[in-house]
């Protein structure tokens, strides 16, 4: 059990420590370089997306699954699971369609010469990689206040004893 909340934190860190670098990628591709330029950084975006964060991604959801298969915490006996594993399910689209989709359609747009960069193209993905870090900050929150979990009640001094033994 411990290990395998050893590995799920670090499994996690990974996860939100590469897509923090993948913003910071992408605010440099919108705001920083050239169209040029933005040809050849731009397409290691989903490049990292499925080298660094495909396979924790991936793994996180197999801790997912042990979690839920073979230890106390089960699938939907605690809403802050349930609400892990909606969120998590969440991020699919939000990497997929916000951002890898749509990154591929605006170098589409610098082939046919429309491409202004800024906001004004990368808005949505910035907004859509901006949503994957504010939501597993969330999920973070949550897993370490577990909420809903009832309160250790005051131990009776025979449970103390009992609990030192
Ligand atoms: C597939 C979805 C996931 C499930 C079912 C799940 C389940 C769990 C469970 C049951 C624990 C409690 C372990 C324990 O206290 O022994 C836990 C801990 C934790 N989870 Fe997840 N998790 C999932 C995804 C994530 C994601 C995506 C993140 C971060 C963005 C995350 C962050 C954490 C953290 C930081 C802890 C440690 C909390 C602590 O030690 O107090 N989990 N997770």
């Amino acid at each position: 059990m411990k290990w395998l909340r050893i590995l799920h934190i670090v499994s996690v860190s990974i996860w939100f420590g590469a897509t923090a670098c993948i913003g910071v990628l992408t605010i440099i591709c919108f705001f920083h370089v050239s169209p040029d330029e933005f040809l050849i950084l731009a397409p290691l975006i989903p490049e990292l997306y499925q080298k660094a964060v495909l396979p924790v991604a991936v793994l996180t959801i197999l801790q997912g699954i042990i979690y839920g298969s073979f230890t106390k915490w089960g699938f939907f006996k605690h809403r802050w699971v349930l609400l892990k594993w909606i969120l998590t399910a969440l991020m699919i689209p939000c990497v997929g369609l916000g951002t890898i989709g749509q990154l591929f359609s605006v170098i589409n747009k610098i082939n046919i010469g429309g491409f202004t960069g800024g906001f004004a193209d990368g808005g949505l993905i910035l907004l859509c990689i901006s949503l994957q870090i504010s939501i597993m900050l969330f999920m973070i929150g949550l897993s370490v206040l577990k909420p809903g979990k009832p309160k250790h009640h005051r131990l009776t001094s025979p449970q103390r004893i009992n609990m030192l033994l």
